[in-house]
């Protein structure tokens, strides 16, 4: 039977899910409701998660495609001790949960970027956010909550509670 890693816990897939979504999987079979369908077709990025590192839209990749990999959640960055992400507690600190409905793609898509740029500018990061889609043009504090995580990620110990 085939695997696959979800939040660093491994599932058995049968043959029969494997044609479903990675969306419809999360969501349906796991229970993970953090990754959100807000078009079901590629376009809003509200279900974006990390398939071996690199960010997808959950809703067009099938589950085949991510068998035997490993997909992170918004549900999976929250630390050991219960304490948030970085990047989520940024969200928060600079005001950038607004409707909330695509905030866990948004963290997931910015996750991906600070992967690859850990010190992105604004363009950069404007860039790199413009397929998750914000119906309440709440961009500027978006891109305000990705450069405070930025700044924090760069420290061992950030004082997340803070800026
Ligand atoms: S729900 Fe997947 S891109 Fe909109
Ligand atoms: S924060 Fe969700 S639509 Fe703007």
């Amino acid at each position: 039977m085939s695997k696959i890693t979800v939040n660093g816990i491994e599932y058995e897939i049968a043959p029969e899910q494997e044609d479903m979504s990675l969306l419809a999987y999360l969501r349906d079979e796991l229970d993970l409701t953090g990754t959100k369908n807000g078009c079901s077709e590629g376009t809003c990025g509200a279900c974006t998660v990390l398939v071996n590192n690199k960010a997808i839209r959950s809703c067009r990749f099938k589950l085949s495609k991510a068998l035997e990999g490993e997909v992170l959640t918004i549900e999976g960055l929250i630390r050991e001790d219960g304490s948030l992400h970085p990047l989520q507690q940024a969200f928060i600190d600079a005001g950038a949960v607004q409707c909330g409905f695509c905030t866990p793609g948004m963290i997931m898509q910015a996750l991906d970027l600070l992967h690859k740029n850990p010190e992105p500018d604004r363009e950069t990061i404007r860039k790199a956010m413009r397929g998750n889609l914000c119906r309440c043009t709440g961009y500027q504090t978006i891109v305000d909550a990705v450069q405070l995580a930025s700044k924090r990620m760069m420290t061992p110990y950030p004082p997340y509670g803070g800026s």
